[in-house]
């Protein structure tokens, strides 16, 4: 079984703008959309279409964690695990005109003790053919120490975990011993405290993969991905489309990549699978389809790289 936890989960409201975004006068809408979102949830939406079953672990609260049990409530795919969290989940804003997208995303609830003890009971049944997914942000109250702690019973338990979180350091990283992590190359930029040149990106995963990490699967926007782990270092290759959605594309790749993965297929083709929906998922500002992801399948290229 695939399980993704998603620890601050949002409704991401999409609102559409003509023309330039004023700070002075009221800014109309042309188009709205409302969408269950926060990582884990995404990944989790991803995995559905993709007919794989996943337990979507959210900690949710309020009217619009009750809005995002009721927009997963019929994918047959996806069983919501529902930890309760005293306060209201976030609404994230995602303003976009033809040019550019403003994002605001909030804060979040408070975490506490009770939080604590029931996402990691959640975890102490997992199995050694489990994979967990941990993405996106933590809720208030919330940091590392949760992740580190939610990692060692995750290693307890042998199942693999998969790590796509901002706000984890290289230090932190030699404590959790993820399986895969999915870093942006803003977030590579981040974990090596420094800006990353195109020659010394693979010297960079390297460097993380001496942290304990097993594996890394690095997006880089419209110039593909890079896949460095023991099988080897693969390269993604795709053309560039019009982004008309930039949240999301990254656990569009992880989602098609894990259940491809997870069905033992082997990283060219999963490789191959990530990049197609993470095409699909920037072609739409809805959910993505299955049918769009198999559309894209022929354009996306890998080869293998001889590091
Ligand atoms: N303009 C584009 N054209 C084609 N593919 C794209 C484009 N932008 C992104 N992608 C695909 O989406 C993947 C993920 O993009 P990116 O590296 O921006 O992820 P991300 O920042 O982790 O996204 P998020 O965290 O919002 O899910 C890329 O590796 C690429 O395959
Ligand atoms: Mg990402």
């Amino acid at each position: 079984m695939i399980y993704t936890i998603t620890c601050n989960p949002s409704i991401d409201y999409f609102v559409e703008v003509d023309g330039p975004m004023m700070d002075t006068e009221v800014n109309r809408a042309r188009n709205e959309t409302f969408k269950a979102g926060g990582k884990g949830i995404n990944v989790s939406m991803v995995l559905n279409e993709l007919c794989v079953p996943s337990h979507a672990i959210a900690l949710l609260g309020g009217f619009s964690g009750e809005f995002i049990k009721e927009y997963v409530r019929d994918k047959s795919y996806l069983t919501l695990v529902d930890i309760p969290i005293k306060g209201i989940n976030r609404i994230n804003v995602k303003m976009k005109n033809e040019e550019k997208t403003i994002c605001v995303n909030g804060k979040g609830p408070f975490a506490n003790e009770q939080t604590k003890e029931q996402l990691f009971a959640s975890l102490r049944s997992l199995c050694e053919t489990d994979w967990v997914i941990i993405s996106g942000s933590f809720a208030q109250r919330m940091d590392v120490s949760w992740l580190i702690q939610m990692a060692a019973i995750i290693h307890d338990q042998h199942a693999k975990l998969i790590v796509d979180m901002e706000s984890v350091s290289q230090d932190q990283l030699r404590q959790i011993r993820p399986y895969l992590i999915k870093p942006n190359l803003y977030e590579l930029s981040l974990l090596a405290q420094k800006d990353i040149k195109d020659d010394a990106v693979l010297e960079e995963l390297q460097k993380l993969q001496a942290c304990g990490v097993e594996n890394i699967l690095l997006s880089m926007g419209k110039d593909g991905a890079i896949y460095m782990g023991k099988e080897g270092c693969y390269r993604l290759i795709h053309p560039e489309i019009h982004a008309v959605n930039k949240v999301g594309s990254g656990d569009a790749m992880l989602a098609a990549f894990i259940a491809k993965r997870s069905s033992h297929r082997d990283i060219a083709q999963s490789l191959k699978w990530g990049g197609a929906a993470a095409m699909a998922a920037v072609s739409t500002l809805e959910d993505v389809h299955a049918d769009a992801i198999e559309a894209y399948l022929p354009v996306c290229h890998v080869e293998k790289i001889i590091v």
